[in-house]
């Protein structure tokens, strides 16, 4: 099982969703957040750049089943949100070790799908 936690522009939250919706995911947190990679905020545009240059970005959790799963899930991020510039944002994969439907019981893939 994997978690791939994406922090990307908000502008490219919709079409992150809608791309997901093709590969047929099994479920996806959103969250709201400011952060800053390499450039520390300063070559971001954003509007107030006096806010410690912490940027405004989403965070997109998805779990998933397996490799094939996760790689669908990048591809889906990846081609909604590459510009080339500077803040495009960045993937997190982590291998999970367990997820239990709190409703069934069901543990592990089985919880997933
Ligand atoms: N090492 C990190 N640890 C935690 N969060 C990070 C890390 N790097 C980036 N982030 C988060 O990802 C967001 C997007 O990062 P960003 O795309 O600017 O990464 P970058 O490494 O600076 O790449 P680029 O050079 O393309 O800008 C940041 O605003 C921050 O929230
Ligand atoms: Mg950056």
């Amino acid at each position: 099982m994997k978690k791939v936690e994406a922090i990307v522009r908000t502008g490219a939250l919709k079409k992150i969703l809608k791309n997901l919706l093709e590969i047929d995911y099994p479920g996806v947190t959103v969250y709201e957040v400011h952060g800053h990679g390499k450039q520390r905020g300063v070559k971001e545009h954003y509007r107030d750049q006096t806010t410690l240059s912490l940027v405004p970005k989403v965070k997109i959790e998805c779990v998933v089943s397996g490799d094939k799963e996760a790689e669908k899930a990048i591809n889906a991020i990846t081609s909604a949100t590459r510009t080339g510039e500077f803040g495009d944002g960045k993937i997190f994969v982590s291998e999970l070790k367990e997820v239990i439907r709190i409703r069934t019981n069901e543990k592990g893939t089985k919880a997933i799908n």
